[in-house]
């Protein structure tokens, strides 16, 4: 993205805000609160529209695309999907953001596959991915009586069923327990090899942020200030200034 703005009302949320993240790589987004990186997100995915700048992904412009167009190529927040349905259960909810692949399609034109068998692997693969989230035990439970932290699992969950070229996390670790959450890094690391999955994603806690990315971008007022390794942001004096002059938390 480069010089992306958005104005609300009076407030120039994203002032000009401009950087890339490579391919297969598992970027931290972080800066004060107010910094407009949720904002970020909401632009690149879609959800909001930009007043200028320029947005492309994997080869195409996805400026002011809509939401569902940049999801189909591959660009997913967690946010998105967050919207758990909650009279349904935690297993269905994931298998309901299993792509129509059209190779699934093909599979059942040519060799006569059922829909059945088709479903069977959806199944699997979701139950696959709500262990790897932790929450494999509350499948067959409605997503309505899961804790804040196990819904933003199940969001993780639906996000990565998708198979996303680009996932983006606002807070993932945000309500779960260090412990698991130590496990969702090691798992979203294990796609990002296996899978080549490319990961952004915004943390504040930046003992977190160092274990699990070699590449820091830095948000404040809007802009970007400063990118970089984790050392080296944490040096930049531009970053430090920033903290320091933010508004207290009142979260
Ligand atoms: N939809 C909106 N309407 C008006 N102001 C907004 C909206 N979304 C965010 N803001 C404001 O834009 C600024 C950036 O917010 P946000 O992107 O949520 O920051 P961050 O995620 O870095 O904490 C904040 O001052 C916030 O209050
Ligand atoms: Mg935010």
């Amino acid at each position: 993205m480069r010089d992306l703005r958005v104005r609300f009302g009076g407030l120039q949320a994203v002032d000009g805000a401009t950087f890339d993240v490579g391919q297969g790589s598992m970027t931290a987004l972080i800066g004060p609160n107010g910094a407009g990186k949720t904002t970020v997100f909401n632009l690149l995915t879609g959800f909001i529209r930009a007043d200028s700048g320029v947005v492309r992904f994997a080869g195409h412009d996805i400026f002011r695309e809509r939401p569902d167009r940049i999801a189909r190529l591959g660009l997913v927040r967690t946010f998105q999907l967050t919207k758990v349905l909650s009279k349904m259960t935690v297993l269905d909810n994931v298998m309901l953001a299993a792509p129509d692949q059209p190779g699934a399609r093909l599979d059942r034109a040519v060799f006569r596959r059922s829909w059945r068998t088709r479903e069977d692997e959806v199944r699997a693969e979701a139950l696959e991915l709500l262990e790897e989230v932790g929450i494999a035990t509350h499948a067959g439970a409605y997503a309505a009586t899961l804790s804040g932290g196990q819904k933003k699992l199940l969001e993780l969950a639906r996000a990565l069923m998708t198979r996303p070229r680009l996932v983006l996390l606002d807070e993932p670790m945000a309500g779960v327990n260090p412990t698991l959450g130590r496990r969702l890094l090691d798992y979203l690391g294990r796609l990002r090899a296996e899978r080549g999955l490319t990961i952004l994603f915004v943390e504040h806690d930046m003992e977190t942020v160092m274990g699990a990315s070699d590449d820091v971008i830095v948000m404040a007022e809007g802009a970007v200030i400063s990118r970089g390794t984790p050392d080296h942001v944490r040096t930049d004096p531009r970053v430090i200034d920033a903290y320091l002059g933010a508004e207290p938390t009142h979260a």
